[in-house]
């Protein structure tokens, strides 16, 4: 764990004063300016409780920031303490170039350094979207200072002809329809107007559903604070709660350091596979657990996904929205599901252990959407780690969204060279490809696209689609998004880019995968491979300059979270 600055002893207006060599003209200046703001010695005597304001209008998953804003600073001011909102780096799915994940860890950057150099006793982070949540954390977390998430809360549904519909699993679907001529345009135009019906985070167990339940798992947020939709009266009353709970952390002094465990790193791995959770959570947590020193290794989640079923019926695996995770409970009632899967003895930001928090909830109703252990949707291994001569590193496929009688097989490589040679080619009536077939991409790789973007759901190429076909296996170095389906082999590693057996494969290599054997491979020999890499030289993706040469230069691969090296915690700056 990263360690405070010279400010921690002091607290409110006090801490981390600007060096001007004269500590108290500081406090004086500090104060002078803050007063033309209209705040008074009575409230600037109070402790401080910063708000981190991610809305933008170009977010419309966090579209009630302004709203939560104000029920929080009502929570902090019931409890005597000074609320103060201040701005970072917003980042949505899709207003982000070339993809959000390039730029996570510059927000991570963002969240800890102005929190380092803000006067604050203790923070509420107000975040959502799929790369904010992750962002907020790793940066928090290697500040060290005290914080409670909140996150914006899921869209509810809207209705497309008759059809119950949410982003972005139905996006995904309606648009593979209308691709293989199954919808016209005017249809297509009418689900454009109703996929995203309020504001608030996709409404399926995508990344940002995910990632708001497992950090309600780690015991970062109130226990009921994953679910509430961005629009209900819940979202606003959870909001409130949390400026009460961060007041209450900042009076004591709760770094996240005090009390963030391997258990509860666990519980988040567990919460991640029993509700079938999004792929690019695995990248998060792996980068979260990186900046405390914890675990969240590849083997370990397929440990864990060998005895974790999966529990929650939404979409993609199953069929509900988030809405109905929360009129079933939520997290609450997961983690009863879970039973004794879940280490009840983890801290949470209370104080209280997971256990005594979990006792004030009742969760004894009948419901259809959190199962039980004996009636899961999927049984085992919803989730796969994968290893074999083209993933020597891992590589991870969501099998409860895949189809099962994929699972294992073996079928010619059709290879694509990166995104460009993909959208160029994948609809052409020339392209020689067959249901069986395994499609390829590459170079989409965190150093190879760069950032690894959601480009892994390789489409059904277009002449395949109009004949019915619906799912194939498809493999590359990249991500997909969490909405998203199919028999889908993602986060290859080592990529192509850095010379990964991935950027060797020629289309007609024959590629075998055996999900239950957890095995990836390419029918090549080792000399082969080596003979090939002499024969076809890897690209530089380096511009040279700014934050891309940062990144460049700095980031990790998949396994290791995608974090940039110089963020990791001491501990695992040598893995
Ligand atoms: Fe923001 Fe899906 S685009 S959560």
């Amino acid at each position: 764990m990263t360690s405070s600055t010279d400010k921690t002893s002091a607290q409110g207006m006090r801490k981390g004063l600007t060096k001007y060599g004269d500590d108290e003209f500081a406090l004086f200046l500090r104060k002078s300016f803050i007063k033309g703001a209209g705040y008074g010695d009575e409230a600037l005597g109070r402790p401080v409780v910063g708000i981190i304001n991610t809305g933008s209008d170009f977010n419309p998953c966090h579209g009630n920031a302004d709203e939560l804003i104000e029920r929080v600073k009502a929570g902090i001011e019931a409890s005597g303490a000074l609320p103060m909102a201040f701005p970072t780096i917003s980042l949505h799915e899709a207003f982000s170039y070339p993809t959000s994940m390039y730029l996570r860890n510059l927000m991570s950057m963002d969240t800890e350094e102005m929190l380092r150099a803000l006067p604050l006793d203790s923070v509420v982070l107000i975040g959502g979207c799929d790369k904010t949540v992750p962002a907020q954390l790793m940066g928090a977390i290697s500040a060290d200072v005290p914080f409670v998430q909140l996150v914006t809360g899921p869209m509810s549904t809207g209705s497309f002809r008759g059809q119950r519909v949410g982003a972005c699993t139905d996006c995904r679907r309606l648009w593979a329809d209308y691709r293989a001529g199954n919808l016209d345009e005017s249809a297509i135009a009418d689900a454009n107007n109703a996929l995203v019906p309020t504001i608030g985070t996709c409404g399926v167990m995508g990344t940002a559903s995910t990632m708001a339940l497992l950090a309600g798992a780690m015991g970062l947020m109130p226990l009921n604070g994953a679910t509430a939709p961005a629009v209900s009266a819940d979202r606003r009353r959870i909001a409130e709660e949390t400026g009460i709970l961060a007041a209450d952390i900042a009076k004591r002094g709760v770094k996240p350091s005090s009390f963030l465990s391997q258990a509860a790193f666990d519980n988040a791995l567990r919460v991640l596979l029993a509700v079938g959770g999004s792929t690019n959570a695995i990248i998060h947590l792996a980068a979260i657990a990186g900046r405390s020193g914890h675990d969240v290794s590849l083997d370990r989640l397929d440990k864990m996904a060998q005895q974790t079923p999966v529990l929650v019926d939404l979409k993609p695996s199953g069929s509900g929205y988030m809405e109905d995770l929360h009129d079933a409970g939520g997290l609450v009632c997961i983690l009863e599901a879970l039973g004794e899967l879940i280490d009840k003895d983890a801290v949470t930001v209370s104080g209280k252990t997971l256990g005594t928090e979990l006792a004030g909830f009742n969760t004894d109703w009948p419901q259809n959407i959190v199962r039980t252990p004996q009636d899961p949707l999927f049984g085992e291994g919803g989730l796969a780690v994968l290893y074999g001569n083209l993933a020597p590193d891992g590589a991870i496929i969501k099998a409860a969204a895949a189809t099962p009688e994929l699972l294992v097989h073996t079928g010619k490589a059709v290879v694509f060279e990166d995104m460009a040679d993909l959208a160029a080619r994948i609809d052409s009536p020339d392209l020689e490809v067959s249901a069986d077939d395994v499609l390829v991409l590459r170079n989409i790789g965190p150093k190879g696209a760069p950032g690894m973007p959601e480009a892994g759901l390789i489409p059904i190429p277009r002449k395949l689609a109009r004949q019915g076909v619906k799912d194939m296996v498809r493999i590359s170095d990249g991500r997909m998004s969490g909405t998203a389906a199919g028999t889908i082999v993602l986060h290859v590693a080592p990529e192509a880019a850095i010379g990964g057996a991935l950027a060797y494969v020629k289309t007609g290599d024959i590629i075998s995968l055996n999900v239950e054997k957890r095995i990836l491979e390419v029918d090549l020999s080792e000399a082969e491979l080596a003979a090939r890499a002499k024969e076809m030289p890897l690209k530089t993706h380096d511009s040279g300059r700014g934050y891309a040469h940062l990144f460049h230069t700095s980031v990790l691969q998949a396994p290791d979270g995608v974090d940039f090296d110089f963020l990791r915690a001491q501990s695992h700056k040598d893995t």
